[in-house]
């Protein structure tokens, strides 16, 4: 019988252009076979008997999934990034050649040892006891060697699996266990932030050395030179920049990354006002742009202080993504009382420049845990949702979410088409606009009753929730008398 041919769990979704928590799901649920937390590739062949090598639609959805998920603008630039440069491919294929060579190796001397083994049986054999039983083995063999190597249905996957090496190397970060990929011509730090891993880094860009990572295993490709120096000792451990480097064979890397809030530390950068769209007139979207060697680290669902010259500051949730840290988003309801607001509406500029400050606040996904979330946002709640939900799907492990935006003002949500192409573009998301009409406690149990109605039993989930204070109380009161532990239970005030 051959040993299985095993790939990780992460590998594998990509294989067959699924979520890794819908994988994760069917290992759990025994439809697939997995062996110390890999996956068979016969097993998986099995499974996804429909994913041919010819079949682009898998990967054009891999691709489509990524960068929905990051909102990476198409054109040039990106297919750019995403495409390996020519010297890395060639360090790619180098070392897949070598993997191969040494596989080759490995076959002939078995080849050798089975020729080897049947003339020793053949001369044992001819010896008068054990002759015909040791006669028997011997032909055994030498049939187990004439035997037809029969293409399986898997070798599509792993003929697949070779192709997507050679686009992209996979990174295991330790101790935490993280995999993620290394697409292009990016640096592994960009790929684990943009993979929605908090790992740690200051300026970037060479100068600060708080990205060092000590190299396990594998091979990494110097693609941006850099003023930090690196310690012999250091050097000779195998520690390298991963602001500076990208990966060209799979690799195991020993980084450190944040796994708490307090982990982060408190920054303060200026950023240039990218673009303002007014929703209407007591609303606005405001996006920032920080310089690439000055971005803002934070967890999705933190806060973080807005302030211009001469205005005070005022704390908002940040509505973006923490694996696009350059890119900053912040919903602004017009309040007379907060100056930062009404400047938003009144006299902002293009690429002025804004103080921010944090991150805060401890709302964050607890990216452990592998139970369905739901998500409810009550209005301008869904700042920090979108921010967890982006972070969710970058993280592509929980295997269901739904989010309900319960909205008092206007025909639909305020950015309701984001939300549909959310619930088009994935499988495993699902999004419920819900018009609640008074902010009275009637009108907002009325608006959790859509909840009851699509799930019986709220118990099995981890139920994320913003909104006003009245609302907040009453989603409380409402979660326990269904029975949600306190502890699958996160709320946050607006
Ligand atoms: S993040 Fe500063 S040197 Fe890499």
């Amino acid at each position: 019988m051959s040993s299985p041919r095993l790939i990780n769990v992460s590998r594998a979704a990509r294989l067959v252009g699924v979520s890794r928590g819908t994988l994760q799901k069917q290992i759990q649920d025994g439809e697939i076979a997995s062996f110390e937390g890999k996956v068979d590739l016969d097993a998986l062949s099995q499974a996804y008997p429909q994913v041919e090598l010819e079949d682009n639609q898998v990967l054009e959805k891999i691709e489509d999934i990524i960068e929905k998920a990051m909102h990476r603008a198409r054109g040039d630039k990106l297919r750019k990034l995403l495409t390996p440069d020519l010297g890395t491919l060639a360090a790619r294929v180098a070392s897949l050649s070598k993997e191969l060579s040494r596989i080759k190796k490995q076959n002939n001397m078995l080849i050798e040892l089975v020729g080897k083994t049947r003339v020793a049986l053949t001369d044992l054999a001819a010896k008068p006891d054990n002759g015909d039983a040791l006669r028997k083995l011997g032909s055994n063999l030498e049939q187990a060697l004439l035997q037809p190597v029969v293409d399986a249905e898997s070798d599509q996957l792993a003929i697949r699996d070779t192709i997507l090496r050679i686009m992209a190397a996979q990174v295991h970060l330790i101790p935490s266990g993280h995999d993620f990929f290394v697409e292009g011509n990016t640096t592994i730090l960009e790929a684990g932030l943009g993979a929605g891993f908090a790992m740690d880094y200051g300026c970037s860009n060479g100068n600060c050395g708080k990205c060092k990572a000590k190299l396990i295993s594998g091979e990494v490709k110097k693609i941006r030179q850099h003023d930090y120096v690196i310690p012999e000792a250091e050097k000779n451990q195998g520690y390298i920049l991963s602001c500076s480097n990208t990966a060209i064979s799979d690799i195991v890397l020993e980084a450190k990354e944040a796994d708490s809030v307090n982990e982060i530390p408190l920054q303060k950068i200026s950023a240039r006002v990218k673009k303002i769209d007014k929703v209407n007139n007591q609303l606005a979207v405001l996006n920032l742009r920080t310089p690439r060697t000055n971005r803002l680290r934070f967890f999705a669902g933190q806060t973080a202080t807005l302030s211009g010259i001469g205005i005070d500051p005022a704390e908002y949730h940040i509505a973006s993504c923490p694996c696009d840290d350059m890119n900053l988003q912040f919903h602004i309801y017009r309040d007379a009382s907060i100056p930062f607001a009404e400047h938003v509406f009144h006299g902002i500029q293009a690429s002025e420049s804004i103080t921010v400050e944090g991150p805060h606040g401890n709302f964050i996904l607890d990216d452990t845990i592998q139970r369905p979330i739901l998500f409810l946002a009550f209005d301008t709640g869904f700042a920090p949702i979108k921010s967890l939900i982006e972070h969710a799907m970058t993280l592509d492990a929980n295997e269901f979410q739904h989010l309900y935006w319960l909205y008092q003002t206007g025909d639909k949500p305020y950015l309701h088409n984001q939300a549909r192409a959310w619930s088009d573009a994935f499988d495993n998301f699902r999004y419920s606009p819900i018009k609640y009409e008074t902010t009275n406690a009637d009108g907002i149990r009325a608006g959790l009753q859509h909840l009851t109605a699509d799930y019986p039993e709220l118990d099995g989930f981890d139920i994320y929730a913003c909104g006003p204070s009245p609302a907040i109380e009453q989603v409380t009161d409402f979660m326990r008398a269904q029975g949600v532990p306190e502890n699958q239970l996160l709320l946050e005030l607006l």
